[in-house]
């Protein structure tokens, strides 16, 4: 039986990105805790604010987010945070030499439907020690990330993790309260016959994308020869768990719903440690036409497509968009 404690010791990872992995994991523990109690807890329903995408905020997200920010503030090793449910990042420790960016609680509308929900986040190099963290020290590519995972609160509590060049996952023993490693060098196969969307978006997506779903829906009747299967658990978290597990794609694409925002996914904390996660595991990561672990970003809460999972259908569905558009 391995810890994470001992998995990231026998790692020889990084002293600081270990102990920011610890505190990040020791909060998920508590936010767990929380999600068991559910309406015991007085932890559901709305918290009254609206967050900086103007979603209304869940009262579990507002103490997801605020458990995570106190708890890294107090970690020498991070020099700021950002956060989904904050405007602008906050510094932490100057002389730390990392950056945290997080979701607190992805997929929260499945909070009171006592359905999964999960913590993302992700790691990053901060390059001006000794210096207060600004919004722009954030705004490096995936491609830098230093560790990335997820907690996903479901039947029981899961951490994915990838530190160095594979993907780890533990469970949370409810008895001793430690995460204990349950699969080493998890690997998604490059075909898959499982697919998750939001298909009632369908007007509003880019006719490629409209293409791929039709085919997919045709089955065996159409164009790809055999039938596909459709899953959505309504939680980023929750459909990269299944994919990571089992294969599949993952997609929310571009769609024109609003036509301001190039997604409804945020780049740095959703598809950034996501994208991570799955291209470690075998897998492949696209807005639909570039790697999304490449894209520089601009803004800590930028949007955007995601085409993710099993490596030979993502390609498939890059394919058809970079026909359409070479037209
Ligand atoms: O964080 C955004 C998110 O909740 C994801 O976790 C999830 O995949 C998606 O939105 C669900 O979107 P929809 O409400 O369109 O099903
Ligand atoms: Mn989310």
């Amino acid at each position: 039986m391995t810890t994470l404690a001992q998995y990231l010791k026998a790692q020889k990872t990084d002293s600081a990105v270990s102990d920011v992995i610890t505190t990040v994991t020791e909060v998920g523990k508590t936010i767990s805790q929380l999600l068991r109690k559910g309406a015991l807890a007085d932890i559901l329903g709305e918290a009254g604010n609206q967050n900086v995408q103007g979603e209304e905020q869940k009262k579990l997200d507002v103490l997801a987010n605020d458990l995570l920010l106190d708890a890294l503030a107090q970690n020498k090793h991070c020099a700021g945070v950002a956060s989904e449910e904050l405007d602008d990042a906050t510094p932490a420790n100057a002389d730390g030499n990392l950056l945290v960016l997080f979701d607190p609680l992805d997929g929260s509308s499945n909070i009171d439907i006592n359905m999964a929900v999960g913590t993302i986040f992700s790691i990053l190099p901060y390059q001006r020690q000794g210096q207060t963290s600004e919004n722009s020290d954030f705004l490096q590519a995936g491609n830098a990330q230093l560790a990335a995972g997820y907690l996903l609160y479901g039947t029981s509590t899961m951490l994915a993790l990838t530190v160095v060049d594979n993907v780890v996952m533990f469970s949370l023993d409810p008895d001793s309260n430690d995460y204990i490693l349950v699969k080493d060098n998890v690997q998604i196969d490059a075909d898959t016959s499982e697919y998750a969307i939001n298909s009632s978006n369908y007007r509003y997506w880019r006719a490629p994308m409209q293409q791929y779903i039709d085919e997919l829906v045709a089955g065996d009747t159409g164009v790809r020869g055999r039938d596909f299967n459709m899953r959505w658990v309504a939680a980023m978290v929750g459909d990269v768990h299944r994919i990571l597990c089992r294969g599949g794609l993952f997609t929310y694409p571009f769609d024109t719903k609003y036509p301001n925002k190039a997604g409804k996914l945020r780049l740095m904390y959703e598809a950034n440690p996501m994208s991570l996660l799955i291209e470690r595991a075998g897998g492949s990561a696209t807005d639909a036409t570039h790697r999304i672990l490449d894209i520089a970003p601009t803004d800590i809460h930028q949007r955007v497509p995601v085409v993710l999972g099993s490596k030979n259908e993502v390609d498939y569905v890059k394919d058809l968009h970079l026909k359409h558009d070479n037209k």
